[in-house]
């Protein structure tokens, strides 16, 4: 073969990072004019004053860059909501950082804190986008099963996680309240993960996003207020959720001042900056954003979260219930045909023009979620309910 076309081929890296089903669903739906359910868009409207805000900053000429770190309002507008709702103490000039979503904030921690080969464990079913990303920097995400209990709860087995550490394993993520799941782990399960993390000495990456989405008598736990275990935990969370503003990628991340410097040269390399307009407008929202607003979208989602399991159960399709953020797992049955979750995800979509993601997206390959589907409510309420009762006709559709 000549040098030239030697030369021409992907990284080793490439074949480790495809189209998400998440993705794929989106696309599958919208060539036919479907409900999305599949990807977590969230696109219930975002509140006033936040978009306001950002329009006033285009219009004021906060166009160009901001700092590295993001712009000093932003950070101490995130470091006194901490103080407040978490009580954690967090120096708005040294260990916060604004990062283009919570997906640049994992990138750029991964890429500063991480080796290729190092281990990181995660629990399944676990996010997609946290093995793909720790695969994508040549890390190895290692999944420890949760089970389910008879009441279709995921447990964690403190046990299970101890024996999965390995003198390779760096890392362990927690995503609580948990992408699928919707588990809100518990202060005995993160301390137990806690004292794991001590003995083991690993860093605790932990993906809050869905913090404001706890139903019923559940609470959100940061495992960073635990007692020492501020330096190991990289607090990751941002407002794709919590004000529905998912297209602006505005995150950030809370580490001990010994992180963030690196850290935030790494987000720097790939992002420069979060987008500057926008994260005036978020500030606006941080500042002056009332609790009302945060404990009011638990409530409006118990609500959302109420119909869509109703529809599930009418449609015979069994919904793990979930605590918090805003997805239902729920069990395909007989009802829907394939060998396995994406075929059976694409004959919902096909039957009921309703899309859901392949359970299997959020279990390692070959372990498990073939019989599950991911539906998430953060819709606007006409958009449910057409998708309800898109569902509950199933069993009469072939
Ligand atoms: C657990 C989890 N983390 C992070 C993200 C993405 O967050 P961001 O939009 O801030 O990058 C999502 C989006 O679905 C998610 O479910």
């Amino acid at each position: 073969m000549p040098t030239a076309t030697k030369n021409l081929h992907l990284s080793e890296l490439a074949p480790r990072t495809v189209q998400s089903e998440i993705r794929a669903m989106s696309v599958a739906c919208d060539a036919m004019g479907g409900v999305n359910l599949a990807q977590g868009i969230c696109d219930t409207d975002p509140p006033e004053i936040v978009t306001e805000g950002a329009q006033k900053a285009i219009r004021d000429g906060h166009n160009i860059y901001t700092r590295l770190d993001g712009i000093p309002r932003l950070r101490k507008a995130i470091s006194g909501q901490l103080a407040r709702t978490h009580g954690i103490e967090a120096d708005p000039e040294r260990e916060i950082l604004v990062t283009c979503g919570a997906s640049g904030a994992f990138e750029a921690a991964v890429k500063a804190l991480l080796n290729p080969g190092d281990e990181v464990l995660l629990f399944e079913p676990f996010y997609g986008y946290h093995a793909a990303m720790l695969r994508g920097n040549g890390c190895v995400p290692v999944p420890v099963a949760m089970t389910v209990s008879g009441e279709g709860e995921w447990r964690l087995d403190l046990e299970a996680v101890r024996a999965a550490v390995t003198s390779r394993t760096r890392a362990m993520m927690i995503n609580t309240p948990s992408n699928p799941a919707g588990k809100v782990f518990t202060r005995t399960e993160i301390e137990g993960l806690a004292q794991i993390a001590t003995e083991r000495n690993l860093f605790v990456f932990t993906d809050e996003i869905y913090e404001h989405f706890v139903y019923g008598a559940a609470r959100h736990l940061s495992p960073a207020t635990i007692a020492g275990m501020r330096e190991r935990t990289i607090l990751m969370s941002g407002f794709s959720k919590t004000f529905s503003v998912t297209g602006w990628r505005i995150g950030y991340l809370v580490a001990d001042a010994k992180w963030t410097p690196s850290i935030g040269y790494f987000h720097d390399l790939t992002y420069i900056c979060a987008p500057a307009p926008l994260q005036h407008g978020v500030a606006d929202g941080v500042e002056q954003l009332p609790a009302s607003f945060y404990s009011g979208l638990a409530t409006e989602h118990e609500v959302k979260r109420a119909m869509l399991v109703d529809a599930l159960r009418k449609a015979g399709l069994t919904p793990h219930v979930p605590d918090g953020a805003y997805y239902i797992l729920a069990d395909c049955g007989p009802l829907l045909k394939g060998a396995n979750a994406a075929e059976k995800a694409r004959d919902l979509l096909r039957r009921t023009g309703v899309a859901a993601v392949a359970g299997s997206a959020f279990f390692r390959a070959g372990g498990g979620g073939e019989n599950l589907l991911r539906f998430c409510f953060a819709k606007k309420d006409a958009d449910l309910r057409d998708a309800c009762a898109r569902l509950e006709r199933l069993a009469e559709t072939e």
